[in-house]
């Protein structure tokens, strides 16, 4: 019998872009080539690159081996704050298509520019995400990525649309609707946040609909960290696979890289608009494949808004590639620098929390996370709803096993605080798990 057009399978050889079918050396050459043009663009046309690459005494001619790329100085969020709005563009404001920000918890937004060129290239590469996950055209894809100056909802948009799927453009909130959508234009692949793919699964069992009985086959999930015990709870809730889209703002958006449907094992960067590093955050030296550290790209075919070595403040290592041996893959990005919380000496990530919450099966994956002052002392409390089916007392026990492993596998002494079903802040997009009340 011939699989229905419909079935979710890795892509075929003949349905790759070309440039995934590229050995590691025809890459490495190819991003030379493009590392060359992308230097000389921005120090031509970006004042902030001029001044930087002279301060640093390198000059766009020094660059001649990929290893050079060391020589160049890195850029943050500090130096797009300074330039605020436009000043990294590299293009006349005329050539400039679009503009996206990112909201930006403290002070001014980021903002970045795409020329046409550039959301063509973006579109190709989600699409290319989106058949890595196994999605086709022939395919319905619910797009509850939020849509506005967010890159999560018209990023994803534009991939859809490249890829020749039918997109329906949901944008995030409003979840009892986007559940009556999914029931009646029967999707088969849903984009939005981990979390918030959680939220959806709830509300459905809420309106007495059985998760697992829906159309959809595939979610594709991005834009915060989450881990694997997330994807298995996702993909039981809810009878799918679930893939992971990494990206973000400034070096284009969603599609930098993402998880090959046949392997699962994080995102592939694709390295043919990408040159991916890993730093140590304190010395800022570059650090060799496989260990663990700063993750820093440099765009290589952007004409707007190219970035040189921006420090994205994401944890994570390089490891060799897989189901696209030219391309590297990443470890899935469990942790940021700026949401790392120091308790008492010990560092630990929301996301280490998270893993340990879904191995008790008796715990619901609904919690966030309290920090306040007691004394001196700094503490952490887990409020976590109690699960609606079960006793208050097999909860409480199940809330001492959390306090057990927190203490043995992260090395901190924390509470928790069992709350009632329902009660805790609902996601609706990237999800806010960390309160500081000091
Ligand atoms: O979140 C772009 C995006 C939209 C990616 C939709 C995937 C899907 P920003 O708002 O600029 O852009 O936030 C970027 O989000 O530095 C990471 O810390 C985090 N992030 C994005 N994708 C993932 C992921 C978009 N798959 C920041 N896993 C990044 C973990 C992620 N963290």
């Amino acid at each position: 019998m011939t699989a229905p057009a419909s079935a979710l399978r890795p892509p075929m050889t003949d349905e790759l872009d070309p440039e995934e079918r590229m050995s590691r050396a025809e890459i490495e050459r190819l991003q030379l080539e493009r590392l060359r043009w992308t230097v000389q663009h921005a120090y031509r046309n970006v004042p902030l690159y001029t001044r930087k690459f002279d301060e640093a005494g390198v000059h766009p001619d020094d660059i001649r081996t990929l290893d050079d790329v060391h020589r160049l100085p890195f850029t943050t969020k500090d130096d797009l704050r300074e330039t605020y709005p436009f000043g990294m563009f590299a293009v006349p404001m005329a050539d400039v298509a679009r503009i996206h920000a990112s909201s930006g918890t403290t002070g001014r937004p980021t903002v970045v520019g795409y020329t046409r060129g550039d959301l063509d290239r973006w579109g190709t590469l989600v699409a290319r995400s989106l058949r890595a996950s196994g999605i086709r055209r022939g395919m319905k894809v619910h797009n509850a990525y939020g849509y506005g100056l967010f890159t999560g909802g018209l990023g994803a948009h534009a991939g859809i649309e490249a890829l020749g799927a039918t997109v329906i453009p949901m944008s995030g909130g409003q979840t009892a609707r986007q559940v009556q959508l999914i029931r009646d234009f029967e999707p088969d692949a849903i984009l939005c946040t981990p979390s918030y793919l959680l939220t959806i699964a709830d509300a459905m069992a809420a309106q007495g609909i059985d998760p697992r009985s829906t159309s959809l086959k595939v979610a594709v999930l991005g834009a915060e960290p989450w881990t694997n015990e997330m994807r298995h709870e996702l993909e039981q809730r809810l009878g799918i696979d679930a893939l992971d889209i990494f990206g973000l703002s400034e070096v284009m958006g969603p599609g930098v890289g993402n998880e090959c449907l046949e392997t699962k094992d994080g995102p592939h960067l694709w390295e043919d608009h990408f040159l991916p590093e890993v730093i140590d955050g304190d010395t800022l030296q570059a650090l060799p494949d496989g260990e663990r550290g700063e993750l820093v790209f440099t765009s290589l075919t952007k004409e707007a808004f190219p970035v040189i070595r921006y420090r994205t403040r994401d944890i994570t290592r390089l490891l060799p590639g897989t189901a696209r041996p030219g391309m590297r893959r990443m470890e899935k990005v469990t942790g940021r620098n700026d949401d790392m919380i120091i308790l008492r000496g010990v560092n630990l990530f929301p996301t280490q929390i998270e893993e340990l919450v879904l191995g008790i099966e008796q715990l619901t994956p609904h919690f966030i996370l309290e920090l306040t002052k007691e004394g001196r002392m700094d503490a952490l409390t887990v409020r976590i709803e109690r699960h609606p089916d079960l006793s208050v007392e097999t909860c409480e026990a199940a809330a001492q096993v959390l306090v057990q492993r927190i203490k043995v596998f992260i090395g901190s002494s924390v509470a928790v605080r069992l709350e009632e079903p329902g009660t805790l802040p609902r996601s609706e997009g990237k999800y806010k798990r960390v309160y500081d009340l000091r």
